[in-house]
């Protein structure tokens, strides 16, 4: 299998980590030679709700035995895409409330774009240093890391950056701007959450000048802060807000969300502005509604602020310098991009998975299920805390 993976199967790195997946389950994935792994990341967090979990297993089952695609979306009324953005609007504040259900994340933040140029009838995109939101073409002429992207230039023009938390930048958003994309928390750049009212502040910037605010709540959104959505916690309503990863429960979709008025202009002028065969599966939109309504109904956004608690006070150590972010949205970081390495390579070793943050070389991203266990959480901090021990520089 591993010759036939590496042969096939179309590479994203040189170093693949190679687990051979026998199945999953709860906080754990087991592979074929036996071997079980405490998962901390969660599939970059999108396992809300851990692997298999029976309530999102028995929807799947369920809508599969009714009917699966049927029709490309938004023609035929599907009971489980309908009650999914209900469920939606009747939990994001106003004027949120109307979603188009689509297939990944950087599906969400493409529509959100497209919808921020329609609406306001302008071109220019501003998004943030560092900020990461997909690697489809227009989510990649947003990400903040020109190293990135340089390959696949020439892509979309009319786009400009600001520093996230630098209140000075927010003077390059005028009258000219469509929309301001932000991550609600900054995810690749090593989980930075707004500060002194950021947030608050950019809304208020785009207001003046009639600019859309777009928040990407792709990572912290289902609950993996404390709260539904990240942006509750900031003092702060955007216009559109993108979703995806942990909403499907383990299965791929994307979502963005805005006002019906906005929303309307997608199917007007011109008619079917933003379609897509497979956006709002049945199958996928039943396994997302179980998500939420388990997200609602349950104690895990309380618990995750409770374990993120129990993870800072674990994880400490004179080479920890620090353990960011927000709920089960944590970064651990280390002295050194060589020990942040050592650490995720080692805890593999020893059947705890951890991973890399995109542009921060000294994290260590800690991103477990909603629904990990307190003992879970000691055995796989006491792993990390052993491994850099057994570090030599
Ligand atoms: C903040 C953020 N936005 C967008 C995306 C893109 O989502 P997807 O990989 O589902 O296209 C990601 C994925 O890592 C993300 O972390």
């Amino acid at each position: 299998m591993k010759t036939d993976f590496l042969q096939y199967q179309a590479q994203t790195s040189p170093h693949p980590l190679m687990v051979d997946v026998s199945h999953a389950k709860g906080s754990y994935i087991y592979d074929t030679d036996g071997k079980s792994y405490l998962d901390f990341v969660a599939g970059v967090s999108a396992c809300t709700l851990g692997h298999c979990h029976p309530k999102v297993v028995k929807a799947v089952q369920e809508q599969t035995e009714k009917y699966m695609h049927v029709m490309v979306y938004g023609e035929y009324i599907q009971s489980p895409a309908v009650q999914l953005s209900k469920l939606l609007a009747e939990h994001m504040p106003a004027p949120l409330d109307c979603t188009y259900l689509v297939n990944s994340g950087t599906e969400a933040i493409e529509g959100s774009l497209k919808l921020a140029k329609r609406a306001t009838g302008r071109s220019q995109l501003i998004s943030a240093v560092n900020a990461y939101h997909g690697n489809t073409q227009g989510s990649m002429s947003v990400m903040g890391a020109e190293h990135r992207k340089q390959a696949f230039r020439p892509l979309l023009p009319d786009v400009d950056f600001i520093r996230f938390n630098n209140e000075e930048d927010l003077q390059k958003i005028t009258h000219r701007t469509a929309g301001v994309l932000l991550e609600t928390i900054q995810g690749s750049a090593g989980f930075l959450p707004p500060q002194n009212d950021y947030l608050a502040k950019v809304k208020k910037r785009c207001e003046e000048v009639g600019a859309l605010l777009i928040l990407d709540e792709i990572q912290p959104g289902f609950g993996r802060t404390g709260t539904l959505f990240g942006f509750e916690q900031y003092n702060v309503v955007p216009d559109i807000v993108a979703m995806g990863k942990g909403m499907g429960g383990g299965m791929p979709v994307g979502a963005f969300s805005a006002s019906k008025k906005y929303m309307h202009l997608l199917s007007d002028g011109p008619k079917m502005g933003h379609i897509t065969t497979f956006g709002g599966h049945p199958v996928i939109a039943a396994a997302s509604l179980a998500t939420l309504k388990e997200v609602l109904e349950s104690d895990l956004m309380q618990q995750a602020v409770e374990k993120e608690a129990l993870f800072k006070k674990l994880l400490q150590h004179p080479k920890i310098t620090d353990v960011r972010g927000r709920g089960l949205m944590l970064a651990m970081m280390v002295e050194s991009e060589d020990l942040a390495n050592h650490i995720i390579l080692k805890c593999m070793e020893k059947g705890l998975i951890l991973f890399w943050l995109m542009f921060e070389p000294k994290a260590v991203r800690i991103t477990p299920p909603l629904t990990i266990s307190k003992e879970e959480i000691a055995i796989g901090c006491k792993l990390i805390l052993e491994s850099i021990e057994e570090w030599k520089a």
